[in-house]
């Protein structure tokens, strides 16, 4: 028995906010976000709407869309770096707002990795006889945690959520092969680092302006185009596949220049390459499953047509997921 996605939805919120909206609040242009990042608009939530908001949204309509109950939810991961609070878990919040009320419910953190990270324990839990059904929801609302002093950050994250149901029958994409890796060495190439227990909240972090993330940016473009072509490799092998095989990558969407090396490296053409960076930023871990949405919903897949995710986060962490059409 193989694990399989059988619905994936996604929600973003209405606020569009631009790249000329971004030069009235620092020294940037358009030319530069476009020609560095691909990025021309990110979508950004409302003050009063959380991360559990928009996971709510997209986990609704997927359940919806595969008209699925929720009582028949065994297990929800939730993946984000900005949940609603430290305790309790977004996951619980997620878990009694939609209804779901026999199942166990964790947030699990990978940053921009978390969704293929939740899918590796969906598999686990499923192709394990643990659970039958797994609701995977990627949900993240970064607006809260960008420096907006910070030009070098602050024109990179956009906010939003996706949701999978991954089932252990019906059709859908099997999850035929998972790489996941990690490089905690590199901890402080991006990262958020005040508020946990490290560095508690104190006058000296807000003045510092610590609980907004940090990166570096060039230090991290470098390491994100190596991971994933190696994450890319490694599940190719372990599925016996090749680049030819690809039918469609969906990348994390963090840079259009990172996708477009990693495209040339696989030699993969234009088509094959999915895109929501020009309009959606760098949505971190609900970023692939974004994408995978609007993929399904503009195209059919033929029957074993292969899907590849890859993508790569704070951590370090990184993986990649070959997906067969079933
Ligand atoms: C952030 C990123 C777009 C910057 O692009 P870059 O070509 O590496 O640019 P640099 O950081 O080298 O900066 C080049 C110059 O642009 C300036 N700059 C930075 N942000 C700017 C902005 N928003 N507008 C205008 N200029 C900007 C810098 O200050 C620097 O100026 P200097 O040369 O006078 O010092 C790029 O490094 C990147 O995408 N990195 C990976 C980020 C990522 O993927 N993060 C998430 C991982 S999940």
């Amino acid at each position: 028995m193989k694990a399989r996605i059988v619905a994936t939805a996604s929600y973003l919120p209405e606020k569009v906010l631009s790249n000329q909206d971004l030069e009235k609040i620092v020294d940037t242009s358009d030319e530069w976000i476009v020609s560095r990042t691909g990025m021309r608009e990110r979508r950004i939530a409302r003050p009063d709407e959380t991360t559990s908001d928009m996971g709510i949204a997209a986990a609704k309509k997927v359940l919806e869309q595969a008209q699925f109950s929720a009582d028949a939810i065994d297990f929800i991961v939730v993946a984000t770096s900005t949940p609603d609070y430290l305790m309790p878990s977004t996951a619980a919040i997620i878990q009694d707002a939609i209804g779901a009320k026999a199942c166990g419910a964790i947030d699990m953190e990978a940053a921009c990795t978390g969704y293929l990270y939740a899918l590796g324990i969906a598999k686990a839990y499923i192709e394990s006889g643990m659970a039958k059904n797994v609701l995977v929801v990627a949900t993240e609302k970064l607006s809260a945690f960008v420096d907006y002093q910070d030009r070098s950050t602050c024109v990179l994250f956009g906010d939003g959520a996706a949701a999978s149901l991954i089932c252990s029958e019906g059709k859908g994409l099997q999850i035929e092969a998972i790489t996941q890796g990690s490089d905690g060495s590199c901890k402080d190439l991006f990262i958020i680092p005040a508020g946990g227990s490290k560095n508690p909240a104190s006058e000296k972090t807000l003045s510092e302006r610590n609980h907004f993330m940090k990166m570096n940016g060039r230090e991290v473009f470098k390491h994100a185009v190596r991971r994933m072509e190696q994450a890319l490799i490694q599940c190719m092998e372990q599925a016996g596949i090749n680049p030819s095989q690809i039918r469609y990558l969906v990348p994390h969407q963090a840079n259009d220049r990172i996708i477009e090396t990693l495209a040339k490296r696989l030699d993969l053409p234009k088509e094959r390459v999915c895109r929501t960076v020009q309009k959606y930023g760098n949505t971190s871990a609900a970023s692939c499953p974004i994408t995978l949405a609007e993929l399904l919903q503009t195209t059919t897949l033929e029957s074993q047509d292969r899907v590849m995710l890859v993508a790569f986060g704070s951590g370090l962490t990184w993986g990649a997921a070959v997906l067969k059409s079933v």
